[in-house]
Protein backbone atom coordinates (compact mmCIF):
# COMPACT_ATOMS: atom_id res chain seq x y z
CA UNK A 1 0.00 0.00 0.00
CA UNK A 2 1.48 3.58 -0.51
CA UNK A 3 1.89 5.58 2.31
CA UNK A 4 -0.11 9.44 2.19
CA UNK A 5 3.30 10.96 1.63
CA UNK A 6 4.32 9.15 -0.91
CA UNK A 7 0.93 10.62 -2.64
CA UNK A 8 2.68 14.20 -2.16
CA UNK A 9 3.87 15.21 -5.55
CA UNK A 10 7.59 16.20 -5.84
CA UNK A 11 8.36 20.20 -7.06
CA UNK A 12 9.86 20.43 -10.43
CA UNK A 13 13.44 22.21 -9.35
CA UNK A 14 13.75 24.48 -12.04
CA UNK A 15 17.14 25.03 -13.85
CA UNK A 16 19.52 27.72 -12.14
CA UNK A 17 20.70 30.94 -13.58
CA UNK A 18 24.41 30.51 -13.99
CA UNK A 19 25.61 31.17 -10.79
CA UNK A 20 29.58 31.96 -9.62
CA UNK A 21 32.35 29.87 -8.95
CA UNK A 22 32.38 29.85 -5.40
CA UNK A 23 36.13 29.40 -3.34
CA UNK A 24 36.32 26.11 -1.30
CA UNK A 25 39.39 28.19 0.26
CA UNK A 26 39.76 31.52 0.84
CA UNK A 27 43.29 33.50 -0.04
CA UNK A 28 45.55 33.50 3.12
CA UNK A 29 48.73 33.00 4.28
CA UNK A 30 50.22 29.54 6.20
CA UNK A 31 49.40 29.72 9.77
CA UNK A 32 52.08 31.39 12.15
CA UNK A 33 50.80 29.86 15.39
CA UNK A 34 49.01 27.11 16.42
CA UNK A 35 46.38 26.71 19.74
CA UNK A 36 44.51 23.83 20.92
CA UNK A 37 41.41 24.38 23.18
CA UNK A 38 38.38 21.76 23.79
CA UNK A 39 36.07 23.72 21.96
CA UNK A 40 36.21 26.68 19.95
CA UNK A 41 32.98 29.00 19.43
CA UNK A 42 32.90 31.46 16.75
CA UNK A 43 30.50 34.59 17.89
CA UNK A 44 29.77 36.32 20.85
CA UNK A 45 26.19 37.10 21.13
CA UNK A 46 23.77 35.26 22.88
CA UNK A 47 24.13 32.35 21.03
CA UNK A 48 27.65 32.24 21.10
CA UNK A 49 28.65 33.26 25.06
CA UNK A 50 25.25 30.74 26.00
CA UNK A 51 27.25 28.42 24.83
CA UNK A 52 30.51 29.02 26.36
CA UNK A 53 29.12 29.21 29.72
CA UNK A 54 27.35 25.94 29.31
CA UNK A 55 29.97 24.25 28.31
CA UNK A 56 32.00 25.36 30.95
CA UNK A 57 29.64 23.79 33.52
CA UNK A 58 30.10 21.00 31.70
CA UNK A 59 34.30 21.28 32.50
CA UNK A 60 35.27 21.99 28.62
CA UNK A 61 37.87 24.73 27.93
CA UNK A 62 36.84 27.30 25.84
CA UNK A 63 37.97 29.76 22.97
CA UNK A 64 35.13 32.61 21.86
CA UNK A 65 36.37 34.07 18.81
CA UNK A 66 34.55 37.28 17.91
CA UNK A 67 35.18 39.27 14.60
CA UNK A 68 35.23 42.95 16.28
CA UNK A 69 34.43 43.89 19.70
CA UNK A 70 32.55 41.53 21.86
CA UNK A 71 29.02 43.30 22.04
CA UNK A 72 29.55 44.32 17.70
CA UNK A 73 26.92 41.55 16.78
CA UNK A 74 22.79 41.73 16.45
CA UNK A 75 22.16 40.23 20.07
CA UNK A 76 22.51 43.86 21.36
CA UNK A 77 20.00 45.75 19.00
CA UNK A 78 17.01 43.59 20.45
CA UNK A 79 14.43 45.48 21.20
CA UNK A 80 11.43 43.49 21.65
CA UNK A 81 12.38 40.41 24.07
CA UNK A 82 12.25 36.64 24.22
CA UNK A 83 9.22 34.72 23.86
CA UNK A 84 8.77 31.83 26.35
CA UNK A 85 6.03 30.29 28.62
CA UNK A 86 6.11 32.40 31.84
CA UNK A 87 2.19 32.95 32.53
CA UNK A 88 0.39 29.77 34.06
CA UNK A 89 -2.39 31.23 32.04
CA UNK A 90 -0.21 30.33 29.10
CA UNK A 91 1.12 27.15 27.78
CA UNK A 92 4.22 25.75 25.61
CA UNK A 93 1.13 23.94 23.54
CA UNK A 94 -0.25 27.65 22.64
CA UNK A 95 3.32 28.93 22.37
CA UNK A 96 4.02 25.63 19.98
CA UNK A 97 0.53 26.38 17.77
CA UNK A 98 1.74 30.14 17.19
CA UNK A 99 5.06 29.26 16.20
CA UNK A 100 3.51 26.22 13.75
CA UNK A 101 1.22 29.17 12.49
CA UNK A 102 3.99 31.75 11.82
CA UNK A 103 6.40 29.20 10.41
CA UNK A 104 4.34 29.07 6.82
CA UNK A 105 4.16 24.62 7.14
CA UNK A 106 7.75 24.25 7.01
CA UNK A 107 8.20 24.02 10.79
CA UNK A 108 9.88 20.76 12.53
CA UNK A 109 7.40 20.07 15.37
CA UNK A 110 9.59 18.12 17.44
CA UNK A 111 12.12 21.07 17.02
CA UNK A 112 9.06 23.69 18.19
CA UNK A 113 8.71 21.15 21.00
CA UNK A 114 11.73 21.20 22.71
CA UNK A 115 11.96 25.42 22.24
CA UNK A 116 8.79 25.99 23.48
CA UNK A 117 9.17 23.47 26.88
CA UNK A 118 13.14 23.85 27.32
CA UNK A 119 12.51 27.69 26.86
CA UNK A 120 11.30 28.75 30.30
CA UNK A 121 13.75 26.94 32.41
CA UNK A 122 16.47 28.71 29.79
CA UNK A 123 15.22 32.43 30.11
CA UNK A 124 15.50 31.13 34.19
CA UNK A 125 18.71 30.37 33.97
CA UNK A 126 19.82 34.06 31.78
CA UNK A 127 17.95 35.42 35.06
CA UNK A 128 20.41 33.51 37.03
CA UNK A 129 23.22 34.59 34.93
CA UNK A 130 22.14 38.61 36.06
CA UNK A 131 19.85 39.47 32.84
CA UNK A 132 17.95 41.83 34.55
CA UNK A 133 13.84 41.68 32.73
CA UNK A 134 11.39 44.61 33.38
CA UNK A 135 9.05 43.84 36.05
CA UNK A 136 5.81 44.73 37.71
CA UNK A 137 5.83 46.46 41.33
CA UNK A 138 4.88 43.47 42.55
CA UNK A 139 8.21 41.61 41.28
CA UNK A 140 6.67 39.26 38.61
CA UNK A 141 7.94 39.81 34.93
CA UNK A 142 6.59 41.97 32.75
CA UNK A 143 4.94 40.06 29.43
CA UNK A 144 4.12 41.63 26.41
CA UNK A 145 3.02 40.40 23.07
CA UNK A 146 4.69 40.76 19.48
CA UNK A 147 2.86 40.10 15.79
CA UNK A 148 1.81 36.39 15.56
CA UNK A 149 1.40 35.54 19.38
CA UNK A 150 -1.75 35.12 20.76
CA UNK A 151 -0.86 35.65 24.34
CA UNK A 152 1.44 37.90 26.04
CA UNK A 153 4.83 36.00 26.56
CA UNK A 154 7.86 38.65 25.38
CA UNK A 155 9.94 39.59 28.14
CA UNK A 156 11.93 42.04 27.84
CA UNK A 157 14.44 44.65 29.52
CA UNK A 158 15.00 48.48 29.96
CA UNK A 159 11.83 48.79 27.71
CA UNK A 160 13.13 47.90 24.32
CA UNK A 161 16.93 47.60 25.77
CA UNK A 162 16.57 43.66 26.21
CA UNK A 163 19.06 43.09 23.62
CA UNK A 164 21.80 44.93 25.39
CA UNK A 165 20.93 43.69 28.94
CA UNK A 166 21.16 40.43 27.76
CA UNK A 167 24.40 40.70 25.97
CA UNK A 168 25.61 42.44 29.26
CA UNK A 169 24.93 40.02 31.51
CA UNK A 170 26.05 37.22 29.61
CA UNK A 171 29.79 39.12 28.96
CA UNK A 172 30.37 39.95 32.40
CA UNK A 173 29.60 35.95 33.20
CA UNK A 174 32.15 34.99 30.50
CA UNK A 175 34.55 37.73 31.51
CA UNK A 176 34.03 36.23 34.93
CA UNK A 177 35.20 32.59 34.04
CA UNK A 178 39.18 32.05 33.37
CA UNK A 179 38.76 29.30 31.83
CA UNK A 180 36.98 31.12 28.95
CA UNK A 181 39.84 32.99 26.74
CA UNK A 182 37.94 35.67 24.49
CA UNK A 183 39.80 36.87 21.59
CA UNK A 184 38.61 39.91 19.65
CA UNK A 185 39.12 41.02 16.69
CA UNK A 186 39.65 37.68 15.14
CA UNK A 187 38.39 36.98 11.86
CA UNK A 188 37.69 33.02 10.79
CA UNK A 189 39.27 32.86 8.09
CA UNK A 190 38.17 28.93 7.36
CA UNK A 191 37.52 25.86 9.43
CA UNK A 192 39.49 23.17 9.29
CA UNK A 193 38.55 19.57 8.76
CA UNK A 194 40.00 16.31 8.57
CA UNK A 195 38.93 13.16 8.48
CA UNK A 196 35.82 13.85 7.46
CA UNK A 197 35.43 15.67 10.71
CA UNK A 198 35.69 19.77 12.04
CA UNK A 199 39.05 19.87 13.82
CA UNK A 200 39.30 23.61 14.24
CA UNK A 201 39.60 26.62 12.45
CA UNK A 202 42.52 29.07 10.73
CA UNK A 203 41.87 32.73 12.08
CA UNK A 204 43.35 36.39 11.08
CA UNK A 205 43.86 38.31 14.50
CA UNK A 206 44.35 42.03 14.47
CA UNK A 207 47.78 42.88 15.69
CA UNK A 208 49.10 38.97 16.64
CA UNK A 209 51.52 36.81 15.19
CA UNK A 210 53.02 36.56 11.79
CA UNK A 211 52.71 36.45 8.96
CA UNK A 212 50.00 38.45 9.19
CA UNK A 213 48.50 37.63 12.32
CA UNK A 214 47.15 34.16 10.54
CA UNK A 215 47.21 31.65 13.00
CA UNK A 216 44.93 28.28 13.77
CA UNK A 217 43.21 27.13 16.54
CA UNK A 218 42.98 23.25 17.17
CA UNK A 219 39.55 21.88 18.75
CA UNK A 220 37.77 18.39 19.68
CA UNK A 221 34.48 20.58 18.49
CA UNK A 222 33.79 24.01 16.90
CA UNK A 223 30.73 25.84 17.26
CA UNK A 224 29.27 28.50 14.72
CA UNK A 225 27.13 31.35 16.55
CA UNK A 226 28.19 33.97 13.70
CA UNK A 227 24.54 35.50 13.56
CA UNK A 228 22.82 36.76 10.33
CA UNK A 229 23.80 37.80 6.88
CA UNK A 230 21.10 40.67 6.54
CA UNK A 231 24.53 42.47 5.46
CA UNK A 232 23.80 41.36 2.16
CA UNK A 233 21.43 43.68 1.82
CA UNK A 234 21.58 47.56 1.42
CA UNK A 235 18.94 48.42 3.62
CA UNK A 236 19.00 46.00 7.06
CA UNK A 237 18.38 45.96 10.80
CA UNK A 238 21.61 43.85 11.15
CA UNK A 239 24.80 45.81 12.15
CA UNK A 240 27.77 45.61 9.60
CA UNK A 241 29.04 42.41 11.34
CA UNK A 242 26.46 40.24 10.08
CA UNK A 243 28.19 39.17 6.38
CA UNK A 244 27.12 35.47 6.67
CA UNK A 245 30.05 34.49 7.47
CA UNK A 246 29.10 31.13 9.69
CA UNK A 247 26.95 29.87 6.50
CA UNK A 248 29.74 30.36 4.75
CA UNK A 249 32.44 28.94 6.26
CA UNK A 250 30.38 25.92 6.69
CA UNK A 251 29.87 25.53 3.14
CA UNK A 252 33.44 25.78 2.30
CA UNK A 253 34.19 22.69 4.60
CA UNK A 254 31.25 20.72 2.87
CA UNK A 255 28.50 21.27 5.48
CA UNK A 256 25.15 21.45 4.43
CA UNK A 257 22.73 24.84 4.37
CA UNK A 258 18.65 25.19 4.23
CA UNK A 259 16.15 27.04 3.88
CA UNK A 260 18.10 30.09 2.85
CA UNK A 261 15.46 31.54 0.82
CA UNK A 262 13.67 32.90 4.04
CA UNK A 263 14.63 35.91 4.74
CA UNK A 264 12.92 37.69 7.25
CA UNK A 265 12.14 41.21 6.48
CA UNK A 266 10.72 43.28 9.27
CA UNK A 267 7.70 45.51 8.78
CA UNK A 268 8.52 48.59 10.71
CA UNK A 269 12.62 49.64 10.14
CA UNK A 270 12.54 53.48 11.03
CA UNK A 271 12.45 55.33 7.77
CA UNK A 272 13.18 58.61 9.17
CA UNK A 273 16.10 60.59 8.23
CA UNK A 274 18.81 60.86 10.50
CA UNK A 275 21.15 63.01 9.03
CA UNK A 276 20.96 66.76 8.21
CA UNK A 277 19.43 66.24 4.55
CA UNK A 278 15.72 66.80 5.52
CA UNK A 279 14.50 64.21 3.41
CA UNK A 280 11.55 62.47 5.16
CA UNK A 281 12.06 58.31 3.68
CA UNK A 282 13.88 55.27 3.62
CA UNK A 283 16.82 56.76 1.70
CA UNK A 284 20.02 55.53 3.43
CA UNK A 285 21.49 58.70 3.72
CA UNK A 286 23.51 58.10 6.39
CA UNK A 287 24.28 54.93 5.72
CA UNK A 288 23.45 54.04 9.07
CA UNK A 289 23.52 49.93 9.85
CA UNK A 290 22.09 48.69 11.71
CA UNK A 291 18.59 50.65 10.40
CA UNK A 292 17.17 51.36 13.62
CA UNK A 293 14.25 49.08 14.71
CA UNK A 294 10.66 50.01 15.62
CA UNK A 295 9.86 47.46 17.86
CA UNK A 296 6.93 45.10 17.02
CA UNK A 297 6.55 45.45 20.94
CA UNK A 298 5.33 48.98 19.81
CA UNK A 299 2.32 47.29 18.19
CA UNK A 300 2.24 44.89 20.70
CA UNK A 301 1.05 48.22 23.19
CA UNK A 302 -1.83 49.17 20.51
CA UNK A 303 0.51 51.04 17.75
CA UNK A 304 -1.40 51.41 14.31
CA UNK A 305 0.29 50.95 10.80
CA UNK A 306 -1.66 53.49 8.93
CA UNK A 307 -1.10 55.04 5.17
CA UNK A 308 -0.69 58.99 4.01
CA UNK A 309 -4.25 59.22 4.79
CA UNK A 310 -4.68 57.95 8.07
CA UNK A 311 -6.31 54.79 6.73
CA UNK A 312 -5.08 51.83 9.12
CA UNK A 313 -4.83 49.20 5.77
CA UNK A 314 -4.20 46.30 7.54
CA UNK A 315 -7.80 45.98 8.63
CA UNK A 316 -9.59 43.38 7.03
CA UNK A 317 -6.23 41.82 5.95
CA UNK A 318 -5.69 39.36 8.79
CA UNK A 319 -7.64 38.69 11.84
CA UNK A 320 -4.97 39.93 13.80
CA UNK A 321 -4.24 43.35 11.87
CA UNK A 322 -1.12 44.82 12.92
CA UNK A 323 -0.07 41.83 15.20
CA UNK A 324 -0.51 39.10 12.07
CA UNK A 325 2.86 37.37 11.64
CA UNK A 326 5.59 39.16 10.19
CA UNK A 327 5.29 37.85 6.83
CA UNK A 328 2.14 38.98 6.09
CA UNK A 329 2.60 42.56 7.69
CA UNK A 330 5.61 43.00 5.83
CA UNK A 331 4.02 42.31 2.31
CA UNK A 332 0.88 44.58 3.30
CA UNK A 333 3.62 47.09 4.01
CA UNK A 334 5.00 46.94 0.96
CA UNK A 335 2.38 46.62 -1.14
CA UNK A 336 0.56 50.49 0.96
CA UNK A 337 4.13 51.66 -0.36
CA UNK A 338 3.71 50.51 -4.11
CA UNK A 339 0.11 51.77 -4.34
CA UNK A 340 1.04 55.17 -2.79
CA UNK A 341 4.63 55.14 -4.43
CA UNK A 342 6.26 56.25 -1.44
CA UNK A 343 8.97 54.33 0.37
CA UNK A 344 7.67 54.18 3.94
CA UNK A 345 3.89 54.27 5.62
CA UNK A 346 3.42 55.20 9.19
CA UNK A 347 3.23 53.88 12.51
CA UNK A 348 0.76 55.84 14.43
CA UNK A 349 1.36 55.34 18.45
CA UNK A 350 0.21 58.98 19.07
CA UNK A 351 -2.95 57.63 21.31
CA UNK A 352 -0.16 56.01 23.83
CA UNK A 353 1.13 59.65 25.27
CA UNK A 354 4.11 60.24 25.40
CA UNK A 355 4.66 59.26 29.04
CA UNK A 356 4.33 56.33 28.21
CA UNK A 357 5.97 56.02 25.16
CA UNK A 358 9.12 57.49 27.18
CA UNK A 359 8.84 55.09 29.82
CA UNK A 360 8.08 51.51 27.73
CA UNK A 361 10.43 52.47 24.59
CA UNK A 362 12.98 55.06 25.12
CA UNK A 363 15.50 53.41 22.71
CA UNK A 364 12.77 53.93 20.03
CA UNK A 365 11.70 57.43 21.50
CA UNK A 366 15.53 58.32 21.29
CA UNK A 367 15.54 57.21 17.89
CA UNK A 368 12.43 59.55 16.67
CA UNK A 369 13.65 62.74 18.16
CA UNK A 370 17.11 62.35 16.47
CA UNK A 371 15.14 62.82 13.59
CA UNK A 372 13.22 65.23 14.87
CA UNK A 373 10.41 63.37 15.13
CA UNK A 374 8.01 63.39 18.64
CA UNK A 375 5.85 60.12 18.25
CA UNK A 376 3.66 61.33 20.72
CA UNK A 377 2.26 63.89 18.56
CA UNK A 378 3.45 62.65 15.30
CA UNK A 379 3.31 59.62 13.76
CA UNK A 380 6.48 57.80 12.66
CA UNK A 381 7.67 56.83 9.27
CA UNK A 382 8.51 53.29 8.55
CA UNK A 383 9.38 50.69 5.92
CA UNK A 384 10.83 46.58 5.75
CA UNK A 385 14.23 45.93 5.76
CA UNK A 386 16.16 42.69 6.01
CA UNK A 387 16.08 41.21 9.62
CA UNK A 388 16.68 37.74 10.26
CA UNK A 389 17.54 34.57 8.17
CA UNK A 390 15.05 32.16 8.96
CA UNK A 391 17.35 29.24 7.36
CA UNK A 392 20.98 28.80 7.95
CA UNK A 393 23.22 26.35 8.02
CA UNK A 394 21.74 22.76 8.90
CA UNK A 395 21.64 21.11 12.34
CA UNK A 396 19.78 18.44 14.07
CA UNK A 397 18.43 18.87 17.37
CA UNK A 398 21.72 18.67 19.05
CA UNK A 399 22.60 21.10 16.76
CA UNK A 400 25.08 18.95 14.82
CA UNK A 401 25.55 20.20 11.41
CA UNK A 402 26.12 17.49 9.05
CA UNK A 403 30.23 17.58 9.52
CA UNK A 404 31.05 15.92 12.33
CA UNK A 405 32.34 17.74 14.68
CA UNK A 406 30.62 21.00 13.71
CA UNK A 407 27.77 22.67 15.50
CA UNK A 408 25.57 25.92 14.83
CA UNK A 409 24.16 27.79 17.25
CA UNK A 410 21.37 30.73 17.11
CA UNK A 411 20.38 32.47 13.83
CA UNK A 412 23.37 31.00 11.82
CA UNK A 413 21.70 27.61 12.01
CA UNK A 414 18.68 26.24 10.98
CA UNK A 415 16.99 23.32 13.68
CA UNK A 416 13.98 23.64 12.28
CA UNK A 417 12.52 26.01 14.91
CA UNK A 418 11.56 28.75 12.25
CA UNK A 419 10.82 27.58 9.12
CA UNK A 420 9.09 29.58 6.59
CA UNK A 421 8.82 32.47 8.44
CA UNK A 422 10.10 32.94 12.70
CA UNK A 423 7.83 33.67 15.12
CA UNK A 424 8.93 37.54 16.77
CA UNK A 425 11.28 36.90 19.79
CA UNK A 426 11.64 33.30 19.06
CA UNK A 427 15.29 33.95 18.19
CA UNK A 428 16.90 34.96 21.23
CA UNK A 429 14.66 31.90 22.75
CA UNK A 430 16.34 29.23 20.33
CA UNK A 431 20.14 30.65 21.49
CA UNK A 432 19.55 29.71 24.91
CA UNK A 433 17.68 26.60 24.01
CA UNK A 434 20.24 24.80 21.41
CA UNK A 435 23.44 26.39 23.28
CA UNK A 436 22.51 24.52 26.11
CA UNK A 437 22.11 21.19 23.82
CA UNK A 438 24.74 21.82 22.10
CA UNK A 439 26.92 21.93 24.98
CA UNK A 440 25.29 18.90 26.59
CA UNK A 441 25.93 16.85 23.23
CA UNK A 442 29.95 17.76 23.27
CA UNK A 443 30.31 16.63 26.59
CA UNK A 444 28.49 13.59 26.01
CA UNK A 445 31.06 12.75 23.01
CA UNK A 446 33.98 13.70 24.50
CA UNK A 447 35.17 15.00 21.17
CA UNK A 448 39.25 15.00 21.63
CA UNK A 449 41.12 17.40 20.47
CA UNK A 450 43.21 16.43 17.30
CA UNK A 451 46.48 17.49 16.07
CA UNK A 452 46.54 17.75 12.14
CA UNK A 453 48.56 15.31 10.57
CA UNK A 454 49.76 16.93 7.92
CA UNK A 455 51.56 20.57 7.73
CA UNK A 456 48.76 23.93 8.05
CA UNK A 457 49.12 25.28 4.60
CA UNK A 458 48.00 28.83 3.28
CA UNK A 459 46.85 29.88 -0.34
CA UNK A 460 48.15 31.91 -2.61
CA UNK A 461 46.16 35.18 -3.07
CA UNK A 462 45.25 36.16 -6.52
CA UNK A 463 45.83 39.97 -7.33
CA UNK A 464 42.46 42.13 -7.51
CA UNK A 465 40.05 43.60 -5.79
CA UNK A 466 37.31 45.76 -6.95
CA UNK A 467 35.99 48.89 -5.16
CA UNK A 468 32.32 49.03 -4.52
CA UNK A 469 32.10 45.47 -4.91
CA UNK A 470 30.03 45.34 -1.25
CA UNK A 471 27.61 48.04 -2.50
CA UNK A 472 27.16 47.08 -6.01
CA UNK A 473 25.92 43.58 -4.08
CA UNK A 474 23.87 44.66 -1.18
CA UNK A 475 21.97 47.00 -4.24
CA UNK A 476 21.68 44.14 -6.45
CA UNK A 477 19.92 41.67 -3.56
CA UNK A 478 17.47 44.22 -2.36
CA UNK A 479 16.82 45.22 -6.06
CA UNK A 480 16.24 41.39 -6.99
CA UNK A 481 15.90 39.27 -4.07
CA UNK A 482 14.21 41.31 -1.83
CA UNK A 483 10.79 41.51 0.19
CA UNK A 484 9.03 40.90 -3.07
CA UNK A 485 10.84 38.53 -5.79
CA UNK A 486 10.76 36.87 -9.55
CA UNK A 487 12.47 34.89 -11.58
CA UNK A 488 13.56 37.38 -13.28
CA UNK A 489 14.63 39.65 -10.49
CA UNK A 490 16.55 36.96 -9.33
CA UNK A 491 18.35 36.05 -12.66
CA UNK A 492 19.22 39.68 -12.76
CA UNK A 493 20.94 39.47 -9.15
CA UNK A 494 22.62 36.20 -10.00
CA UNK A 495 24.43 37.79 -13.02
CA UNK A 496 25.12 40.88 -10.73
CA UNK A 497 26.79 38.28 -8.67
CA UNK A 498 28.58 36.38 -11.46
CA UNK A 499 30.09 39.89 -12.44
CA UNK A 500 31.66 40.22 -9.16
CA UNK A 501 33.33 36.44 -9.30
CA UNK A 502 37.09 37.97 -10.19
CA UNK A 503 36.81 40.22 -6.81
CA UNK A 504 36.33 36.83 -4.47
CA UNK A 505 38.31 34.84 -6.18
CA UNK A 506 41.03 37.45 -5.79
CA UNK A 507 43.30 39.32 -2.23
CA UNK A 508 43.24 38.68 1.51
CA UNK A 509 42.53 40.58 4.59
CA UNK A 510 39.09 41.60 6.34
CA UNK A 511 37.38 43.16 3.84
CA UNK A 512 38.34 40.57 0.74
CA UNK A 513 37.48 37.74 2.78
CA UNK A 514 34.31 39.79 4.03
CA UNK A 515 33.38 40.06 0.75
CA UNK A 516 33.93 36.05 -0.46
CA UNK A 517 31.47 35.55 2.63
CA UNK A 518 28.65 37.88 1.36
CA UNK A 519 29.08 36.55 -2.58
CA UNK A 520 29.09 33.16 -1.17
CA UNK A 521 25.56 33.57 0.94
CA UNK A 522 24.04 35.95 -1.53
CA UNK A 523 24.53 33.46 -4.27
CA UNK A 524 23.08 30.54 -2.02
CA UNK A 525 20.21 32.84 -1.14
CA UNK A 526 19.31 33.67 -5.14
CA UNK A 527 19.34 29.97 -5.98
CA UNK A 528 17.43 28.98 -3.66
CA UNK A 529 14.69 31.54 -3.87
CA UNK A 530 15.24 31.06 -8.11
CA UNK A 531 14.53 27.16 -7.62
CA UNK A 532 11.12 27.70 -5.10
CA UNK A 533 8.52 28.45 -7.47
CA UNK A 534 5.67 29.61 -5.56
CA UNK A 535 4.81 31.86 -2.12
CA UNK A 536 5.23 30.91 1.64
CA UNK A 537 6.41 32.85 4.73
CA UNK A 538 8.60 35.42 4.16
CA UNK A 539 9.67 34.53 0.19
CA UNK A 540 7.26 35.91 -1.64
CA UNK A 541 7.35 35.16 -5.54
CA UNK A 542 5.90 37.71 -7.87
CA UNK A 543 5.50 35.08 -10.85
CA UNK A 544 4.10 32.48 -8.14
CA UNK A 545 1.85 34.12 -5.93
CA UNK A 546 0.15 30.78 -4.48
CA UNK A 547 1.30 28.68 -1.80
CA UNK A 548 2.04 25.30 -3.52
CA UNK A 549 1.49 21.71 -1.67
CA UNK A 550 4.08 20.64 -3.79
CA UNK A 551 6.66 22.52 -2.23
CA UNK A 552 6.05 22.03 1.42
CA UNK A 553 9.95 20.73 1.88
CA UNK A 554 13.13 21.95 2.14
CA UNK A 555 15.71 22.89 -0.27
CA UNK A 556 19.04 21.95 1.09
CA UNK A 557 22.35 24.05 -0.61
CA UNK A 558 25.78 22.35 -0.64
CA UNK A 559 29.24 23.46 -2.54
CA UNK A 560 31.19 21.10 -4.53
CA UNK A 561 34.76 20.23 -4.87
CA UNK A 562 34.95 22.59 -8.28
CA UNK A 563 33.07 25.46 -6.67
CA UNK A 564 29.42 24.71 -8.02
CA UNK A 565 26.72 25.74 -5.68
CA UNK A 566 23.47 23.18 -6.03
CA UNK A 567 20.64 22.48 -4.41
CA UNK A 568 18.64 19.16 -3.67
CA UNK A 569 14.98 18.72 -2.53
CA UNK A 570 14.15 17.21 1.12
CA UNK A 571 10.33 16.57 2.10
CA UNK A 572 9.36 17.98 5.44
C1 LIG B 1 11.15 43.49 17.34
O1 LIG B 1 11.38 43.96 18.46
O2 LIG B 1 10.25 43.90 16.61
C2 LIG B 1 12.03 42.41 16.80
C3 LIG B 1 11.82 41.17 17.54
C4 LIG B 1 12.33 40.02 16.73
O3 LIG B 1 12.91 40.20 15.66
O4 LIG B 1 12.12 38.88 17.15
Amino acid sequence: MTGLTDQVPVPHLPELPRLPRLPRRLSAPTPGWVETTDVVVVGSGIAGLTTALHLREAGQHVTVVTKVNVDDGSTRWAQGGIAAVLDPADSPAAHAADTLAAAGGLADPAAVRLLVTEGPARVRELIRVGAAFDRHPDGSLMLTREGGHRADRVVHAGGDATGAEVQRALQAAVRRDPWIRLVEHALVVDLLAEGGRAIGVTLHVLGEGTPDGVGAILAGAVVLATGGLGQIYATTTNPAVSTGDGVALALRAGAAVTDLEFVQFHPTAFAGCLCSCGRQGDHNCTNIAPKPLVSEALRGEGAHLVDADGKRFLLGQHELAELAPRDVVAKAVYQAMRAAGTDHVWLDARHLGGEFLAGRFPTIVATCRAAGIDPATEPIPVAPAAHYASGGVRTDRHGRTTLPGLYACGEVACTGVHGANRLASNSLLEGLVYARRIATDIQAAGHPTRLKRGPLLGVEAAPGTLPQTRAALQQAMTAGAGVLRSGESLAVAAAELRRLEPAVAGGRGTEQWELANLVTVATAVVAAAYARQETRGCHWREDWPETDQRWRGHLSGALAADGSFSLAWERT
